[in-house]
């Protein structure tokens, strides 16, 4: 795990906190900003059944998982307070996906969710992959800005087995 920046805006100063693979600290120790213990997984558990549509509901050890299989994960702190999450997975050449990208709705717009993002694709498991995908229903201007382009050329699919 380690503390990458700060990013300051009128009115917040948080904390990105960058976690290698599998986001040990945060799983095993549930460890914050300064490597302080603060129940971080519980806190992630929290953030997604509040502020997100897709992912509500899900237990820690499934949290965990997917923790697992994520190759990086950025966690955004105001203090002891979780606000923005985001991981990525990839095979570390040629594609990667992003998913959970989320900012608590009272610190939207503030520049949280780009510097999230940008961590992601910027960190050394993405740095050198050749094509970044994610899944959007009503952000896509958000990643637009960010210069993701719709694929007009492709559709997605998805097999369910609930
Ligand atoms: C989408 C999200 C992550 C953006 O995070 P954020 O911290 O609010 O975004 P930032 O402050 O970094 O960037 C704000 C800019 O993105 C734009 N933006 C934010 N959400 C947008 C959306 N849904 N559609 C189009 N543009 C959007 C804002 O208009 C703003 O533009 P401006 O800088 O020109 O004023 C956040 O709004 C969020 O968590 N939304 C709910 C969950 C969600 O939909 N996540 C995406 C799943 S794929």
């Amino acid at each position: 795990m380690k503390i990458v920046e700060n990013t300051r805006s009128i009115e917040s100063k948080v904390t990105l906190i960058c976690h290698c693979g599998g986001a040990t600290g945060m799983c095993l120790l549930g460890l914050g900003p300064s490597f302080y213990p603060t129940r971080s997984l519980w806190k992630l558990q929290r953030l997604l059944d509040q502020h997100s549509s897709w992912a509500i509901g899900r237990s820690k050890l499934k949290l965990k998982l997917k923790l697992d299989a994520s190759v990086v994960s950025v966690s955004a702190w105001y203090g002891s307070k979780l606000v923005g999450f985001g991981r990525a997975s990839s095979d570390g050449v040629f594609r990667a996906v992003l998913w959970d990208i989320l900012v608590s709705t009272h610190w939207q717009g503030k520049g949280i969710g780009k510097q999230i993002v940008k961590k992601l694709l910027t960190s050394p498991s993405l740095e050198n992959v050749e094509k970044v995908y994610l899944m959007t229903t009503k952000s896509g201007g958000f990643y637009q800005q960010l210069g993701f382009k719709y694929a007009d050329t492709q559709k997605m699919l998805f097999l369910s087995k609930d």
